[in-house]
């Protein structure tokens, strides 16, 4: 086997943007996701102003952090594995460069406008028809980047985290597209074309898939790509993650109305979403243990890569997230944990433990490639942020778990002659200090993150512009 530099190079600028962004987005995410678990600790941070009010900026944060910093990574990972895994530089760069300006805007709109009050109040679906019609445009772009790139490939067989990128990318088209048919009545307001329980239906079956899709499948890709580059072990086992990918696809879609226990929703439809539900188990675990099993013969590495800690962690949480997740569709389970905050920690779980830690370690493996550095400016550095990650991840949870328990059995609790034994403002009192924890497990998430930016920063800066531009070059494995 011989080892030749291509003449043509890899679109790197794209994923240094993407890249960056992911930080940048992350901390200002995360950051206004500190501000809103501490209103609900001190309820004068709400400043008596309806733009800074909880109500506005709770959506704010959930589109800063998936959209924004979930977004950008995997728009990141997606555009460095298609080029790496089929050797061959992305098919547009004006059309790239396009789905990064486009992406941006979306973004800055939403943070324009959702503090201003305008929402269509779907939730994960609130920004207005405009913003809505140029989200779709980006996206089908994406789409014809990153198929066209696949198209092109130099290699024989698509690797599997393109499988996965690419499922992630079909289904957010769909399902974005189908959820935000609406009559527009003015520039800023629109009434979806649903009416009712099919909203509803229609609504969660979008929700519950942009978990599925967005927050799991886009990352899976991720995972199916960093963790064998980092561990320097190929997957476990090829075979194991094609069943995973099928298996995945074919259930997820159907689990949506879990959402919608005890609603109006036609009971047989609630109760194949729970059976679905519980079924997703199976793919969610085989994906997971076949991360955990490619370090077999790696494991050592994790005593001095804390890179590689950050890839498994994710998996950990992942798996926690997703045998939390069929329990919680259980209806008898969901009628204590619906409206509790056993379903934040249960997000966050996923949230933080999984999608954010993913994607962190994915960023410290991409920063010094992208910027021909042999690693980043410090390793000791991410090492805090690794542990700055957990430790503010545990307490979230679990100081939500706590909550969750709590309200759920104070609200259904009733005396011998039928009335209530608690008021509601008896739970919200003994959910006081689980909020205290909660802020301060989300302040240290978030300062692990001022680390990130800081060592990104310096590795950067270190780089000088010929080492960048040859870590672009086509390094093609195997004589042409
Ligand atoms: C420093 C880190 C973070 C903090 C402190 C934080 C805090 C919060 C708070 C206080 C809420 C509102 C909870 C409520 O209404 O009772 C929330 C909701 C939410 N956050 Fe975060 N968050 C963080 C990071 C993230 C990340 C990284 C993601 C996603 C990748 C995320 C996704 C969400 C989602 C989806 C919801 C809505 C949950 C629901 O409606 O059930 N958060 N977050
Ligand atoms: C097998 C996998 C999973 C299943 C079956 C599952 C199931 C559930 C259930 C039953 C709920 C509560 C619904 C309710 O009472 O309102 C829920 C909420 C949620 N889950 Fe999961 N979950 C899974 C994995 C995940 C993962 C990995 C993530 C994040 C990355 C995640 C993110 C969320 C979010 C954001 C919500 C809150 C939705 C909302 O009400 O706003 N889930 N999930």
């Amino acid at each position: 086997m011989s080892t030749a530099i291509s003449p043509t190079a890899y679109n790197y600028k794209v994923v240094r943007q993407f890249a960056i962004m992911t930080v940048v987005w992350g901390i200002l995410g995360m950051g206004l996701g500190v501000f809103i678990a501490s209103q609900l600790v001190w309820p004068q941070l709400n400043l008596d102003l309806p733009w800074t009010s909880f109500g506005r900026l709770r959506p704010l944060h959930t589109n800063l952090v998936i959209f924004a910093f979930g977004g950008c990574a995997l728009f990141a990972t997606s555009y460095y594995v298609v080029q790496r895994t089929c050797q061959t530089r992305l098919i547009s760069d004006s059309l790239a460069a396009f789905t990064f300006w486009g992406w941006q805007a979306v973004i800055v709109s939403a943070l324009i406008t959702l503090p201003m009050g305008y929402t269509t109040t779907k939730e994960y679906a609130e920004l207005e028809w405009p913003i809505a019609i140029l989200l779709a445009i980006v996206w089908v772009t994406y789409a014809v980047v990153f198929f066209g790139t696949i198209v092109k490939r130099k290699t024989k067989h698509i690797y599997v985290g393109n499988w996965f990128y690419g499922a992630f990318i079909l289904v957010t088209a769909m399902l974005h597209i189908v959820n935000h048919i609406s009559l527009p009545v003015s520039f800023f307001k629109s009434y979806s074309a649903y009416a009712g329980a099919t909203d509803a239906m229609i609504q969660w079956w979008y929700g519950h898939n942009a978990v599925g899709f967005f927050l799991t499948t886009g990352f899976l890709g991720m995972m199916y790509y960093f963790v064998p580059k980092q561990a320097e072990r190929p997957i476990y086992s090829y075979r194991l993650s094609i069943v995973h990918f099928w298996a995945l696809i074919t259930l997820y879609i159907w689990a949506g109305p879990h959402h919608l226990h005890y609603t109006a929703l036609p009971d047989w439809a609630q109760s194949l979403g729970m059976v679905m539900s519980i079924i997703l188990l199976a793919p969610s675990w085989g994906g997971m243990i076949n991360g955990m099993m490619t370090l077999s013969g790696a494991w050592h590495k994790l005593r001095t890569d804390p890179i590689l800690r950050f890839l498994v962690v994710s998996l950990a949480f992942y798996g926690m997230s997703t045998f939390e997740g069929p329990m919680m569709a259980i209806k008898t389970v969901n009628s204590l944990s619906h409206y509790t905050d056993w379903t934040i920690g249960h997000v966050h779980a996923g949230a933080l433990g999984w999608v954010a830690m993913i994607s962190i370690g994915a960023v410290y493996h991409m920063i010094p490639k992208l910027y021909g550095r042999a690693q980043m400016h410090s390793i000791g550095l991410i090492n805090a942020h690794f542990w700055l990650a957990t430790i503010g991840t545990v307490l979230y949870i679990a100081s939500m778990w706590v909550n969750g328990i709590t309200q759920g059995l104070m609200w259904r609790a009733i005396n011998d002659d039928g009335t209530l034994t608690y008021s509601f403002v008896e739970a919200l009192q003994a959910s006081h200090p689980g909020y205290i924890v909660r802020a301060l497990g989300g302040a240290f998430f978030a300062s692990g993150m001022l680390l990130m930016a800081w060592n990104v920063l310096r590795t950067v800066r270190a780089s000088k512009p010929a080492e960048a531009a040859a870590a672009e070059q086509i390094v093609v494995v195997g004589a042409h």
